[in-house]
This record gives C-alpha cells, sequence and structure tokens, in this order.
C-alpha cells in the first residue's frame, strides 16, 4: 500500500472527507488525490489535511463524474478510485469505461440495483484488465455480508441468522439520501425462507434488541443484494435483516415513498432525497451512532449453538468509512486477488477485516452460546 495513490471521487462529501483522513492518518497509502466538482473545496480539504501529514501525500482535483475525458485523465494518475457519490443518469457507465481504459482497482459505496448489473455484465472485460472491483462497501451495505460469513465458520449447519442493523445522525448527506429513497424503490423488503427469498410486508415489523445504546424497539425487514446469494451458499435456512427507525418523521417519509409506488420515479427522486435529509436533520434525536449485529443460530457437532457479533461506532460516517478503507487495503496489500467485481463483503477476508476494523475505531463484541 505505501507505493498506492488513490483517488477518492466526492472526497470532501461526508462519507468521501472521513474516508480521506483515514487513509492519510491510518494507512500508510503514498498519495491521495481529493476530487469532486467543486475544486474550491477539495483544496480547502486537500490544504488542512496537507499541514497535517504532509504536502506531498495529498493533493486536491477538480472532477465531474459527467466528463468522461477528465475522468479518464484523473484515474489514470491513480492505482485505486473510490466512489463517494450516489451515480446519476449514465456516470456509472462513464466510470465503468474510465476504469476500464485506465485499468486500476474501484471501490464504491452506492447500493444501485443498475450499476450492480452494469458492471457484472461487463466483468470478464473487468477481470481481463486485472481491475479488483469492490461494490457496496461501507458499514450497511457492506458488513451484513461480512458478519455472515464469520459466523457461518462456527457451525456444521446454519438455522436462523437474524440481522440487526440501526444507524442514527442528524448529518445525512444528500447522495446518502438520495440512496435510501432510490434503494426504497429499487429493493422491497424481502426475507429468506423455506428455501427462497420472499417479499414481505411491514406486517413483518419485529421488536428487535438494537443493544445497550439503542434498546429495544420495532425493526422493519429489508433486503440488500450482498445477500440474496447467501444463504445458498452458506445453506443458511432462515435469514432476516431488521432496520431500527431513523427517526418517527423520516420513517414516515419512506413509507409514504413506498406507497406511492405507482408514482414516477424519475422526477420525484430528488425532492424526496430532500424531504427525507430535511426530515433526518430536523428530528432525529440522540443517541446518535450505528448498531450493527448477527444472531445465528444452528448445529456444531451434533448440538445446538447461537453466536452474537456486534458492531458499534458512535459516528455514522466513522463506521462507514472504515471498513472502506480496510477493504482498501485488502486490495492494495495483495490479500483480495480475484479481479471483477464482487461484493465488498463477499471480497475480504473476513475475520483479518474484522481485526482490522476494530484496531480503526468499530467496538467488536462476540458472544457464543
Ligand atoms: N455503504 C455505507 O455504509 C454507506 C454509508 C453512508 C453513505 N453511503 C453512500 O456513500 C455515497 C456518498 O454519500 P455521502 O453521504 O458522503 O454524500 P455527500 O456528502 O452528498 O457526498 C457526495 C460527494 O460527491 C460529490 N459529487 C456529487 N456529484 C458529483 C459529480 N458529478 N462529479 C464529482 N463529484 C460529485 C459531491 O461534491 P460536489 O457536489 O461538490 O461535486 C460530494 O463531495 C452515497 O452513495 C451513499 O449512499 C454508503
Amino acid at each position: 500500500m505505501d507505493k498506492a495513490a488513490i483517488l477518492v471521487l466526492g472526497g470532501y462529501g461526508s462519507a468521501g472527507s472521513v474516508i480521506t483522513r483515514l487513509l492519510l492518518a491510518k494507512t500508510a497509502v503514498k498519495h491521495v488525490i481529493i476530487a469532486g466538482r467543486r475544486a474550491q473545496k477539495a483544496q480547502e480539504l486537500s490544504q488542512s489535511l496537507a499541514a497535517e501529514f504532509g504536502e506531498e501525500r495529498v493533493s486536491p482535483l477538480g472532477v465531474d463524474a459527467d466528463d468522461e475525458a477528465g475522468l479518464r485523465q484523473a484515474l489514470a494518475q491513480v492505482d485505486l478510485v473510490i466512489v463517494c457519490l450516489a451515480y446519476r443518469d449514465d456516470q456509472a457507465e462513464i466510470m465503468l469505461r474510465a476504469v476500464l481504459d485506465s485499468g486500476i482497482h474501484y471501490i464504491d459505496l452506492t447500493p444501485d440495483a443498475q450499476k450492480q448489473q452494469l458492471f457484472t455484465s461487463r466483468a470478464d472485460e473487468l477481470a481481463a484488465r486485472s481491475c479488483i472491483v469492490l461494490t457496496e462497501a461501507g458499514i450497511i451495505p457492506g458488513c451484513p455480508s461480512v458478519l455472515i460469513r464469520l459466523a457461518a465458520r462456527e457451525f456444521d449447519r446454519v438455522t436462523v441468522v437474524t440481522l440487526a442493523s440501526l444507524y442514527r445522525d442528524r448529518d445525512m448527506a444528500m447522495d446518502g439520501a438520495r440512496d435510501l429513497i432510490t434503494h426504497a424503490r429499487q429493493q422491497p423488503a424481502a426475507v429468506y425462507e423455506q428455501g427462497r427469498w420472499q417479499q414481505t410486508s411491514l406486517r413483518a415489523l419485529r421488536r428487535i434488541d438494537f443493544g445497550d445504546r439503542f434498546g429495544r424497539q420495532l425493526g422493519a425487514p429489508v433486503f440488500l443484494d450482498e445477500l440474496h446469494a447467501l444463504p445458498e451458499r452458506y445453506q443458511i435456512e432462515s435469514l432476516y435483516l431488521y432496520q431500527g427507525s431513523l427517526n418517527p418523521v423520516a420513517d414516515g417519509v419512506l413509507l409514504l415513498w413506498r406507497l406511492l409506488a405507482f408514482l414516477p420515479t424519475d422526477q420525484l427522486v430528488s425532492p424526496m432525497a430532500r424531504l427525507l435529509a430535511w426530515s433526518i436533520r430536523r428530528f432525529t434525536r440522540p443517541p446518535f451512532g450505528i448498531m450493527q449485529r448477527i444472531t445465528a443460530q444452528g448445529i456444531k457437532n451434533g448440538r445446538s449453538q447461537q453466536v452474537t457479533i456486534t458492531l458499534m461506532q458512535a459516528d455514522m460516517y466513522r463506521a462507514t468509512a472504515i471498513p472502506v478503507v480496510v477493504a482498501a487495503r485488502q486490495i492494495l496489500d495483495g490479500v483480495i486477488t480475484e479481479p471483477g467485481p464482487q461484493f465488498m463483503g463477499h471480497a475480504v477476508q473476513p475475520q483479518p477485516f474484522i481485526t482490522e476494523m476494530e484496531r480503526l475505531g468499530i467496538k467488536v463484541k462476540v458472544n457464543h452460546e
């Protein structure tokens, strides 16, 4: 990693700025380029980080994800690009072509079904260019698959896996809100039971223990693309992911959006994302932070067992940035070697990944019963 250069696109945004700082503070990466459309903002962050970590390690760049020529020039300077924005229009296609052109590695944080399909459809070309492409990196999406892979090792047969996730932060940025709105329509809630994923409804709300910080409260079933293949891969009989409340008003905005699914999506995504971001800023109350827990039940040596792994962090964007930085390290240090597109949660080496996340500030608690 110490010879590598990384470009963080959206590098002064909410997630990007924490990723940039962590890369400089906690890894030996040679150089980080902070990129986005506003060169002035990139310049300001770069200057303050240069004062702390050295001018030779960080620089700013004005880059627009819509500008293919500019993007190609920017990617030609680095070994890895970390994309910290929600793709709009044909930006994912532009990025894919630029990555193929430069032959570098790639990480994104965005849960976007169309982008996923696009990258998967070009898997052979990416592999031929030796590009390691990790999609949906971060805490959620990202870490649920890592927890499942870790827990599955503890059993000969896994019966029930229940994931609980809750994040609470007033500073939900525009691109994050945009992804929540898009995802709510692209991926209806689903649970895995009786050998298949089944769509479910709000009637499937359950009271969930979200740990000491957030207590017991209602959790709504949600689905992530990264979960789809895992029940078959690890022979899990039932799999559930429950998401805790953002706040009652923001939950209401998301519910309304789901109920109005017959309305056209394209023109309404931006105003709904603004409404959601506003409702999160205005109505979210402490305690803040993030909690993610897996409770896995199964059979080991003929006996029933249960393992629980809990991840906690007081700051949502730090919790987002840590897994991204650890995944970047696993690519650049040669721990992940398979080229082509994969979900971050499927590609990383789970045990070293969790150990490194703990070192960087995620609290990890493991319990066997
Ligand atoms: N997996 C996870 O755990 C997790 C957690 C949190 C967020 N996320 C995802 O991370 C992404 C970023 O979220 P965020 O909260 O950091 O959003 P944000 O604060 O709005 O940051 C977006 C950044 O992208 C830049 N940007 C937007 N359009 C651009 C373009 N066309 N060209 C170049 N730069 C552009 C923005 O700067 P300019 O507008 O100045 O260009 C800004 O710096 C979202 O997809 C979100 O869903 C994932």
